[in-house]
């Protein structure tokens, strides 16, 4: 049986399975990962300067023009066969989840109904000095940060930065998630950035299996029941079946 067929046979039997995904599975959309070389974006961009809280305050329209960059690229972006493959998995296996780092909102537009954005979205903004709720109907000058209407601070883009703690209820339910599933099929994540990349062990410690997807080995090969060496674009529906 080959390593696809394997997969395509856990899928199958899995009861509760959970999937999670990282930048890879937006690569063929047209979206840059981080790490990837040459193409990543920590390879042309500083992430101390565009993606800390002390690179937005000290430089808030530098930051802010480059997630104005980057929320027009996913703006023009569609969703690819692996966001579809997972949104189709949805729709036959009520309750499944989508845990995801990514932070374009792709898999939304695919169709997936729940998925937890460990690291935020790009399509939202909040107060830099924390006023709370979220805030709508900003103006998206790509030059300058919107002001906070409560307080008049800038507004900055609503994901996770470095150094930076995640969203408390998000982390909990991909956690319980991890905990509860008999399946996480992982797709697309170098594996490097925590406390994320804990979850495929927490899984398996579990005693569910993991499925990786991701063209290069990473840590998750160590511990996966079938590595596909392959990408999502290509593999997913294959792996997923429907
Ligand atoms: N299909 C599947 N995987 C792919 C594809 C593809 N078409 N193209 C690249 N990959 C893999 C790469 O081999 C790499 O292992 O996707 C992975 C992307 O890794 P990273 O760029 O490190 O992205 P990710 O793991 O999501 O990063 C985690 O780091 O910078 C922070 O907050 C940011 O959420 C991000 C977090």
């Amino acid at each position: 049986m080959s390593d696809l067929e394997r997969a395509r046979a856990i899928v199958e039997r899995a009861r509760r399975p959970v999937v999670f995904t990282g930048a890879g599975v937006s690569a063929e959309s047209g979206i840059p990962t981080f790490r990837d070389a040459l193409t990543g974006l920590w390879e042309q961009y500083d992430p101390e300067q565009l993606a800390t809280e002390a690179g937005f305050r000290a430089d808030p329209e530098l930051v802010w023009r480059w997630y104005a960059s980057r929320r027009e690229r996913v703006a023009q972006a569609q969703p690819n066969p692996a966001h579809l493959a997972i949104a189709a998995l949805g729709r036959r296996r009520a309750g499944l989840l989508v845990v995801t780092q990514n932070v374009d909102g792709l898999h939304q537009r695919a169709g997936s109904t729940d998925v937890v954005e460990l690291h935020g979205s790009i399509l939202r903004v909040r107060c830099l000095e924390g006023c709370a709720g979220p805030v709508e109907g900003w103006a998206s000058d790509p030059r300058v940060p919107p002001r906070c209407p409560r307080c008049g601070a800038p507004l900055r883009p609503d994901v996770v930065w470095f150094g930076e703690l995640l969203p408390e209820h998000s982390l909990q339910r991909a956690q319980q998630a991890a905990i509860d599933c008999d399946l996480m099929v992982v797709v697309g994540t170098s594996a490097l950035v925590y406390p994320a990349a804990e979850l495929p062990f927490t899984a398996v410690r579990a005693g569910a299996d993991v499925i990786c997807v991701n063209p290069e080995p990473t840590a998750i090969d160590e511990i996966a029941t079938v590595a596909l060496h392959g990408k999502a674009g290509e593999l997913l529906a294959r792996v997923l079946g429907g």
